[in-house]
């Protein structure tokens, strides 16, 4: 595979990465690593294991920095900024993601995703210039009117509890950057699938798979019976939704760049917004052809009715990021899906 090459920082900088053994987390570990930045992680652990740690090491030769520590936890936020006084750039990872669970538990999202970034921005505005970039999500855009979808479309009132999440946390950030030295990114990710290329660091879902990609690994490896395709007959070619699914390493290597731009000053305004997507759209069905073209295996698979709440389309325009931050996806669903499989099946043994 032929990634976007990351240019070396000068100065090695300490980043902070919140949720750093999660799956998105993760990768951006080995990336900022490859990019020559020292990084120390904090997670809590609630949804990601410390084994993580292990394929991390695995993949760039030395253990990171770990602090098991949880952000609701304010006293605890504030003694980990006051031994840490070195930190040159924060990603923001660690917080809930499931859009079942946030409906059936709201304030549990707004706990984890709400007060953990109003305690770490409290840190954050004491310094004398501080570097922050911000996981937010395509589903800001609710269905989109126009597509590929481009940062200036509007943003819409969210569903869930969790997308809602994700639009309050860009407001607070832009709120706060204006009154304070902080400089921010918000990173829109559309739908992130695959696992490193070395099958160390992957996704690791809790109990029964939402999203697709992992439902059909699983499927494949035999832990699920088959796959429910949810709707064929919305307004698209085949029928099936369709979604932008981009590699969780191109999407790792997305953080790095905006971590540089804002490092080297770079940016233009306070707070910047960037798509992070491939710019293609897959459907439902598409995906599992490709799967069943990289892992020679036959998907099991039914058409059921829609999922509520689930959009038609969705996929981005990515020129801002290509021209401003030059950066581009490289890997190709085939190489996505291939490297989700090859994980599944070493997760599995
Ligand atoms: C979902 C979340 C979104 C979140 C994103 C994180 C919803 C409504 N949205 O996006 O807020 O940011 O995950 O990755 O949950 N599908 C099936 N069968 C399945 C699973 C999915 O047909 O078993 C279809 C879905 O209907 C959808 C596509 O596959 O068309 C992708 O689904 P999914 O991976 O859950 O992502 P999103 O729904 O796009």
């Amino acid at each position: 595979m032929n990634y976007t090459e990351v240019p070396p920082l000068g100065d090695r900088g300490l980043i902070l990465v919140t949720g750093g053994l999660g799956f998105i987390g993760s990768h951006t570990v080995v990336e900022l690593h490859n990019a020559g930045f020292e990084v120390v992680i904090i997670d809590n652990l609630s949804n990601s294991s410390i084994d993580v740690l292990k394929g991390i090491e695995k993949i760039i030769g030395v253990q990171p920095a770990f602090v098991q520590l949880d952000l609701r936890d304010k006293k605890s936020v504030q003694d980990f900024f006051k031994t840490h006084t070195d930190i040159q750039g924060v990603i923001h990872f660690a917080a809930s993601k499931a859009v079942g669970e946030s409906v059936e538990n709201p304030l549990l999202y707004y706990e984890n995703n709400i007060n953990t970034l109003v305690y770490l921005l409290q840190e954050l505005q004491l310094k004398e210039k501080a570097n922050f970039i911000f996981s937010s999500s395509c589903t800001v855009y609710g269905q989109a009117e126009v597509m590929p979808i481009t940062e200036d479309a509007p943003v819409q009132q969210p569903i869930s509890p969790y997308g809602n999440t994700k639009k309050i946390g860009e407001e607070i950030v832009k709120d706060v950057a204006k009154i304070s030295s902080i400089n921010a990114i918000l990173l829109r990710y559309f739908n992130p699938i695959g696992a490193h290329p070395s099958a160390e660091i992957g996704e690791l879902p809790l109990g029964v798979p939402q999203n697709l990609v992992p439902f059909i690994t699983q499927t494949g490896v035999g832990l699920r019976k088959e796959l429910s395709v949810f709707g064929n007959d919305y307004p698209t070619p085949d029928g099936t939704a369709v979604r932008d699914y981009i590699h969780v390493v191109d999407l790792a290597k997305a953080h790095v760049v905006a971590l540089q731009r804002l490092i080297s000053g770079k940016n233009t305004e306070k707070v910047e917004v960037f798509n992070v997507g491939t710019g293609k759209g897959s459907s439902v069905l598409e995906v599992i052809t490709a799967f069943e073209t990289v892992s020679d295996e036959k998907l099991p698979y039914k058409i059921v009715e829609r999922r509520e709440g689930d959009i038609t389309i969705a996929y981005a325009n990515t020129d801002k990021a290509n021209s401003v931050l030059g950066w581009s996806a490289q890997s190709t669903l085939e190489e996505a899906l291939a490297s989700a499989w090859k994980w599944e099946r070493k997760i599995r043994g």
